[in-house]
């Protein structure tokens, strides 16, 4: 758990403060003077300092020196009620790690802290660092645990960057080779590009036969760096532990690639992107929750995972052809024909959809049901939940998150943990509430959850990947 030392007299700062980092897993302890500050480092060793710039024993310049006179390295967040804030240069030499005017912006302190605990973490530099297309795609070792052969060539990594062949197409891999590897813990071996599109059933051959259209590579680049910017920098990464979120992103990653090989999907996301970026963001959002929802349900094939993000990233996909000031209107200034205009989207989209080879039925009733709620007063059809397909209402769940969490122009964003009661509060039996509890699990961390769950869940451990 990370710590923070707050020293400020002010009780208000205190309250303000432990308010703003409850909903993460982040202690705060409290000194009122730099006497007792002092004491708090030494026993508590804080991951971070926030300080008010005056205290009634002395300017925190004092404490700043005798922190580096220990060579103790924990950054300090100043705030103070002093119009004249130094710059940003100035203060990086001295070491302090930002400064923030009474009265601060929530918003904004919470986002340095947040950024200054995870964005500096071995985690993200690593995600980050994924930079272009790959030519291999980890697969998580556990998928070949059952010693069968395997109907792809099989790659190992040695080193940073080298892979080598492992076992050629066809091969039988013996069960305790593998348990070798993962007592090496080794965690992840390869598959070819193209193979994983195979391996994950996506049916991109039908396109490469086709007339190949040209995609500025260059906007290629951007549309996966951008992804992985959203994934990796404004999800809410925070809650979930790094282990889940690493997986998560190298699949999504990978999955990511596959999708935009087939020229039309890769067409519609640049448009996506570059057109609305809240949109774009909105789905990456929404593809990266529900594929995270679907692993804490334990669903393990990845081919079905695969179906889950792509419906993620694509349920939207009908409002391409919406006209934006319409979208970005506030509800109430919403016409009747306005609205009913916004509520064929899904319709819409399934349409898109149904036109691109490769897409599965499941994905385009996935985008078709993803309004339908579970008491049948969703849209467009209303129908109820025994005829919602079960990823549409996993997504229903996943999209309600994202829409509150996820900056958009129209509302206030909430924290992962608000988000959590406010869909609890005003969604209750709309949403199923096995993939809710999935989700709270995730966010939560909550335990037993699997005891909470209402009913039989049709893809728990369906099996892995069925390999010849
Ligand atoms: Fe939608
Ligand atoms: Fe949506």
């Amino acid at each position: 758990m990370r710590k923070i030392l707050l020293i400020d007299p002010s009780e208000d700062i205190h309250t303000t403060l432990s308010e703003l980092l409850r909903p993460y897993s982040i202690k705060l302890t409290w000194a009122k003077n730099l006497a007792d500050g002092e004491t708090q480092v030494l026993l508590s060793r804080p991951d971070l300092i926030i300080s008010e710039a005056e205290l009634p024993d002395g300017h925190i310049h004092k404490f700043r020196h005798w922190r580096d006179d220990l060579n103790l390295e924990t950054p300090i967040m100043v705030i103070t009620a002093k119009t004249n804030i130094i710059s940003e240069e100035e203060s990086k030499k001295l070491n302090i790690q930002s400064y923030f005017q009474k009265p601060f912006s929530k918003d904004a302190i919470l986002k340095k802290i947040l950024g200054l605990f995870y964005k500096n973490t071995p985690l993200h530099k690593e995600l980050m660092d994924i930079k272009g297309v790959e030519d291999y795609i980890p697969i998580k070792i556990e998928t070949f645990l059952m010693g069968s052969t395997i109907p792809y060539d099989l790659y190992i990594q040695i080193g940073k960057e080298k892979k080598i062949l492992l076992a050629k197409k066809g091969a039988h891999i013996p069960y305790d080779q593998i348990t070798r590897y993962k007592k090496k813990k080794l965690e992840y071996l390869f598959l070819k590009r193209e193979d994983f599109q195979d391996y994950v059933g996506f049916a991109i051959r039908v396109t490469k036969i086709a007339k190949k259209k040209k995609i500025n590579p260059k906007k290629i680049q951007k549309l996966l760096r951008n992804t992985t910017e959203l994934i990796v920098g404004d999800l809410y990464i925070n809650d979930i532990s790094p282990e889940v979120y690493k997986e998560a992103h190298l699949f999504a990653h990978a999955s990511f690639q596959a999708i935009i090989d087939n020229d039309t999907f890769a067409d519609l996301m640049i448009t996506l992107n570059e057109n609305d970026n809240f949109l774009y963001s909105h789905c990456v959002g929404v593809a990266m929750t529900s594929y995270l929802i679907a692993k804490q349900m334990g669903w393990v094939n990845d081919s079905l995972l695969f179906q889950v993000f792509l419906a993620g990233l694509m349920h939207d996909i009908g409002f391409k052809e919406i006209d934006h000031s319409i979208f970005s209107k506030p509800r109430i200034e919403q016409s009747k024909e306005e609205r009913q205009l916004l509520e064929s989207h899904p319709t819409r989209g399934a349409d898109i959809l149904r036109q691109i080879p490769g897409v599965t039925p499941l994905v385009i009733q996935v985008c078709m049901q993803h309004h339908e709620d579970c008491i049948g007063t969703g849209y467009p059809k209303g129908i109820k939940k025994r005829k919602i397909t079960p990823v549409a209402r996993l997504l229903y769940v996943a999209e309600i998150f994202a829409e509150l969490c996820i900056k958009n122009p129209r509302e206030i964003y909430h924290t992962p943990f608000e988000a959590i009661e406010i869909m609890e509060e005003q969604y209750g039996d709309r949403m199923d509430g096995n993939y809710f509890i999935a989700l709270k699990k995730l966010i939560l961390g909550e335990k037993n959850v699997e005891e909470q769950l209402k009913q039989e869940d049709p893809f728990a451990n369906t099996g892995h990947l069925k390999i010849a």
